[in-house]
């Protein structure tokens, strides 16, 4: 196969930051994408539908000429968040999701979540309006081990949340292990999960490489949550092309500053916006389910959001190429996932 075309994707989970720098990434995702659920973690967090509407108009004032894009805002969940305010954002019409951040998991999450039995009130607006409620899935206490935190976030937060709130829809993000892969396909109720590019095409060894004799730690594939064994992205893979609705893209790329990624306590986050889709083909290529891409990258995310399946198509071409170093990133450069890499297939 030379060239693959697709209904038109959507991406389910992106970082686009704010200010300068959102306007030198967000033509990237623009190239690739349709839409995109815009993720709140700013500094302060998108946790209110005025910040959201402020938020999406800065969005696509950024919004290069020729390029059609729509921003699907969501709203960062706090402590505090009421139910008036989930009915607000409902009836907005531009917010699509509300983010629980459990505080401390991740870059921007300390207004996050300290205990789920103060979001009881947003929880249950939630599943009244039927605004779904986006996960980042990890469980913070410290003295659990980084690459488990996923799998124990499961067993202590998420059966019981959903068990407490049955009829919400939830999309579990960046699922990364074979156990929230399970719990996601044979869980009762309306559960969605994105996957990421990185999360399909990498294990943990990638976080530390020996090439050409030398050895070292790689930053640019560090995130959140970490990338795990092979088994578990092996059972990725299955779920990605398994043709299973419940499991739709979501690129969660992540932008930083190349020097707060190369740091003595480098951020968490790969940037993959600029090259997605010609990494998920060539995740698919390998696995040998080209055909399920299209429905994991453009159908199924849509439907779990109840939107329309966009109606333009691009195109992928089967060409060597080589990923760029880096790309502009407001006053910095960003570093891409896969930079100096030579990747299969190009957006035509
Ligand atoms: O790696 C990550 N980066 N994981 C997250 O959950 C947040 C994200 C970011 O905002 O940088
Ligand atoms: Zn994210």
């Amino acid at each position: 196969m030379q060239s693959l075309t697709l209904t038109r994707p959507d991406d389910w989970h992106l970082h686009l930051r704010d200010g300068a720098a959102m306007a030198d990434v967000l033509p990237h995702t623009a190239r690739q994408f349709a839409r995109a659920i815009v993720m709140p973690n700013l500094k302060p967090p998108v946790a209110t539908t005025a910040q959201a509407m402020a938020y999406r108009e800065r969005i696509l004032a950024a919004l290069p000429a020729g390029l059609a894009f729509e921003p699907l805002m969501t709203l960062y969940l706090t402590d505090n968040t009421s139910a008036d305010e989930i009915r607000a954002a409902k009836a907005s019409g531009i917010v699509h999701g509300v983010k629980l951040y459990p505080a401390g998991a991740t870059t921007n999450s300390d207004s996050g979540v300290t205990d789920l039995r103060h979001c009881a009130a947003a929880l249950a607006a939630m599943q009244a309006v039927d605004l779904p409620l986006l996960i980042h899935g990890e469980a913070t206490d410290a003295a659990i081990d980084v690459f488990d935190r996923e799998a124990v976030f499961v067993e202590r937060t998420l059966i019981p949340l959903r068990r407490d709130f049955p009829g919400l829809r939830v999309v579990f993000e960046h699922i990364t292990t074979r156990e929230a892969a399970d719990y996601v396909r044979e869980a009762a109720g309306r559960i969605g999960a994105t996957i990421t590019a990185h999360h399909l095409l990498y294990n943990r060894n990638s976080l530390f490489v020996t090439t050409e004799g030398r050895t070292g730690a790689r930053p640019h594939y560090y995130c959140l949550p970490i990338l795990k064994r092979e088994t578990h992205r092996r059972a990725l893979i299955a779920a990605a092309t398994s043709g299973n609705p419940r499991f739709f893209l979501g690129t969660d790329s992540a932008p930083h500053p190349r020097g707060e990624k190369e740091n003595a306590c480098g951020c968490a986050g790969c940037f993959t916006a600029a090259n997605a889709l010609e990494l998920y083909a060539q995740a698919f290529e390998d696995a040998g389910a080209l055909d399920e891409l299209e429905g994991f990258a453009s159908f199924y995310g849509a439907d779990f959001y109840g939107l329309p399946r966009n109606a333009q198509q691009v195109t992928l071409e089967r060409r060597a190429w080589r990923v760029p170093e880096q790309f502009k990133f407001g006053e910095a450069s960003v570093v891409p996932l896969a930079a100096g890499e030579e990747l299969r297939w190009k957006l035509a």
